[in-house]
């Protein structure tokens, strides 16, 4: 059961208006520990999450880790090819069962007191253990997680009360499924940001700031127009991008043409399709104020194809529009730490998909 406080404070956010009279969530939802500890466990734990991509599990016995919102996981490609997830938790006592971020191996061995768990979770070495009574190995397996794919991305989900994947994800299953799929996986970097995941969220969701924050040859000067799509766990906006001649920055207007798709799923993805070019970003919490952002290339040519220019020119585009995103965003979260502040008003244009994902948060945090 939700405390009377906590209850309260959820309560301060109305999620009925129409867009044009929306506020954001009062600026506590940024900055208090205890909405931060609901978040982990409803948010987090209760939806579906990219984790990663097939092309980090190639080989047989092939494992990779990411810890999402204080959740340590570990997703497996056991010798037969299947998925596996699992808590990256030693069920001994506790421990992290490995540190490496990805790896091959047959079986796991935890680095406190050496249990082994073999890639289907089973519990296959307890050293010293003869002992003791009343102890079965078969409850003392890795905690299992639901995983499964959608063209070529992974995602798990952490709880039993499960809607499946690909309605979760719809419309983009019956739109784009080829389109992403066949994106080759180019290279990949993380990112801190000293703000809470929510407000980076809400940043890269509008095109409010682009013309300032991303103004002088940034993205910001080539988006000619848009509209906003709006689904049940995800938003899309269509952009049509021109190259204004003189004022961009060639390495920009060179990698970012025509056209961009910009996805947004609940609660932590980005998936930002352009002619060419697919760049995926996943926003991950590590606490109250700091948040990881992974930066995934991909590109519609495979790279062994393409001019190695043309990889460090995307790249380039999406480090100098974070290193713009999270200089802002670290403002934003000094403002919301400041009790000078408390909700906002909204563009309808710009900032109706900020109301979106507000009202999703509320939903989800709302719940017991
Ligand atoms: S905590 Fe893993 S073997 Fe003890
Ligand atoms: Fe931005």
């Amino acid at each position: 059961m939700m405390n009377e406080t906590l209850q309260q404070k959820l309560n301060a956010f109305d999620d009925t208006l129409e867009f044009a009279y929306a506020k954001t969530i009062p600026a506590d939802w940024y900055t208090d520990p205890e909405i931060y500890r609901k978040e982990c466990d409803n948010v987090f734990q209760n939806n579906w999450l990219l984790v990663g991509h097939l092309h980090q599990l190639e080989e047989p016995s092939s494992y990779f880790t990411i810890e999402i919102a204080g959740k340590p996981i570990l997703v497996v490609r056991k010798n037969s090819g299947e998925l596996r997830a699992f808590a990256n938790v030693c069920p001994h006592r506790g421990a992290q069962l490995t540190s490496n971020s990805c790896g091959k191996a047959s079986r796991l061995k935890c680095p406190y007191h050496g249990w082994s768990f073999d890639l289907d979770g089973n519990l296959t070495g307890v050293p010293y253990f003869d002992d003791v009574k009343d102890f079965s190995r078969e409850e003392h397996g890795l905690f299992s997680l639901t995983v499964e794919t959608w063209a070529n991305f992974i995602f798990i989900h952490m709880g039993q009360d499960r809607i499946p994947l690909t309605e979760y994800l719809s419309p983009m299953p019956e739109r784009i499924t080829e389109q992403v799929q066949e994106m080759h996986f180019v290279e990949v970097h993380e990112y801190s940001v000293e703000c809470n995941w929510k407000v980076f969220v809400d940043n890269a969701l509008e095109g409010y700031h682009m013309p300032i924050v991303h103004g002088n040859g940034g993205i910001g000067n080539l988006v000619k127009d848009f509209n906003i799509e709006y689904h049940k766990y995800l938003n899309i906006q269509h952009c049509l991008l021109t190259k204004k001649m003189g004022i961009n920055d060639e390495r920009v207007s060179k990698s970012r043409t025509s056209e961009a798709q910009l996805y947004w799923l609940f609660p932590n993805v980005l998936i930002n399709i352009f002619s060419n070019f697919m760049v995926t970003l996943c926003i991950l919490p590590y606490g109250l104020d700091r948040t990881k952002v992974v930066i995934s290339q991909y590109s519609k040519e495979h790279p062994s194809q393409l001019p190695p220019e043309a990889i460090a020119d995307s790249v380039y585009v999406s480090e100098r529009t974070l290193k713009e995103d999270g200089a802002i965003c670290q403002k934003v979260q000094l403002g919301l730490s400041s009790g000078f502040f408390n909700t906002a008003r909204l563009s309808v244009k710009y900032e109706g998909n900020i109301y979106h994902f507000h009202k999703l948060l509320a939903q989800a945090l709302r719940k017991n």
